[in-house]
């Protein structure tokens, strides 16, 4: 099978990867990628969110499944136009995708499926913001209606930020909407849903860190690092979150008559009150997907098509190996703001040629190779650079591992976050 993976971030990379290692995959066409994929598969320029594009693309080279990633092309209406001229593709339709594009509107197909969030309020006028406010009080969470690159929430003790924060959202246009939402306590974590428009397998937990700084300090990022497996969750997590939440979502999104065919992401708050469901997305997640496939032992292109063909039923349950993984993203100087790219990058060959190689890997995102004299050279040209995703027997080892990798990479001003899965590897994460 030939498959094509529209994106060009560590996850579409790491979905590369574990393509590659799939027995039934025989080509990865990625499109537009990044070096890192350039060395696994053939790299084609594309714009991922033009849908006519992609669909020649994927005509020309005769691609039997493509794999959306960033969300995108998938608003943009990516998978409905390769649906419907025939092409087998895994990621929904620009109406399913609203789950991720409109939190209004998640909230709105949650209740009608029962599903356990937050209350909130969305809000249209400066007036009904700051009622909402009061309402539910501090902690304040103030989320912009749309997307927004995982960048579109405060979370924040001071109502005069909060208030900042949602004139902001409002301001973008005479439509535009903020939701309020009521504070959820406890850790969180991420679960993959795979969803073939009425059944649902679910990947093994991860958690992300979106804060920028250790300790959970700093502006939100688009993930600064994430481990896998959870060994604090509950007995039966994602069993039960399957049962509560994916299931009920897909069988009324089906009902609808916009039925979800890719990745459910569900980001949880466990809170005393059980989950909850704090946000879904469409796609899998940056960068708990790096640790998740690290740990795939199943044939992730079986996987995919299968939901793409509405065939899960018929797929034998995952296997997952017992390791556990750590990913560290290095990101740019000035990242989340104002990133500084165009910096050097080296150490990546020595690192991979080195005896840490058997247990971590590299994974781009914004990288790309420039003509330095006659030699190439990596520099950055992103926020997110690099993901570092070591194995290990348990989440101290593959911690080690990852931040000796990190120190091998030579990457001047380069940002990274030190306390990746560090409370989980000392058994510090406590249910509330
Ligand atoms: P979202 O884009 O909705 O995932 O929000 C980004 C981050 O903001 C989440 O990962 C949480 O850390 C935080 N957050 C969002 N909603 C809430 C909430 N209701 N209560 C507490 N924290 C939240
Ligand atoms: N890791 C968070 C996200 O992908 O949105």
């Amino acid at each position: 099978m030939k498959v094509l993976v529209l994106g060009s971030g560590a996850r579409e990379h790491a979905l590369v990867r574990a393509l590659t290692h799939d027995p039934t995959v025989d080509a990865v066409i990625a499109a537009p990628g990044n070096p890192g994929t350039d060395a696994l598969a053939l790299n084609v320029p594309v714009d991922a969110a033009d849908p006519d594009a992609v669909l020649e693309l994927a005509r020309r080279h005769a691609v039997d499944l493509v794999v959306i990633g960033p969300e995108a092309p998938l608003v943009a209406g990516v998978a409905d136009t390769l649906r419907r001229a025939g092409v087998r593709c895994f990621g929904p339709s620009a109406d399913a995708a609203r789950l991720e594009g409109s939190k209004a509107y998640a909230k709105e197909v949650m209740a009608a499926a029962g599903v356990p969030t937050g209350l909130a309020r969305v809000c249209t006028s400066e007036d009904e913001l700051a009622e909402a406010l009061d309402a539910f009080g501090a902690p304040h969470v103030v989320k912009d209606d749309g997307l927004a690159a995982g960048k579109g929430v405060v979370v924040t003790e001071e109502r005069e930020v909060a208030m900042a924060h949602g004139r902001a959202c409002l301001a973008k246009g005479d439509d535009a909407r903020v939701v309020i939402e009521e504070f959820l306590d406890g850790p969180e974590a991420s679960l993959f849903c795979i969803c073939d428009g009425t059944r649902v397998v679910a990947l093994d937990l991860a958690q992300d860190f979106k804060r920028i700084f250790d300790g959970d300090e700093g502006p939100n990022t688009g993930g600064m690092g994430a481990y896998s497996p959870l060994d604090w969750a509950p007995e039966g997590l994602a069993d039960d979150v399957v049962a509560r939440v994916a299931q009920p979502v897909v069988d009324e999104m089906a009902r609808r008559g916009t039925p979800f065919v890719g990745v459910l992401y569900v980001g949880l708050a466990l809170t005393s009150a059980g989950p909850r469901v704090i946000e879904f997305n469409v796609r899998f997640g940056d960068p708990e997907t790096q640790s998740v496939l690290a740990r795939l032992d199943s044939p992730l292109g079986v996987l995919l098509a299968a939901a793409a063909d509405g065939g899960l039923s018929d797929l034998e349950p995952l296997r997952w190996s017992a390791e556990s993984a750590v990913t560290v993203v290095l990101s740019a100087e000035g990242y989340p703001s104002s990133p500084v790219t165009g910096v050097g990058i080296d150490g990546l060959e020595d690192l991979a040629a080195s005896d840490l190689a058997e247990h971590v890997h590299v994974l781009h995102a914004g990288t790309r190779i420039v003509a330095e004299g006659d030699l190439p050279q990596l520099v950055s040209s992103g926020g997110r650079v690099l993901s570092v995703v070591a194995l290990g027997d348990d989440l101290a080892q593959a911690r080690t591992r990852a931040y000796e990798a990190v120190e091998r990479i030579d990457f001047p001003g380069s940002h990274h976050r030190t306390d990746i899965a560090l409370r989980a590897s000392r058994h510090e994460i406590r249910l509330p």
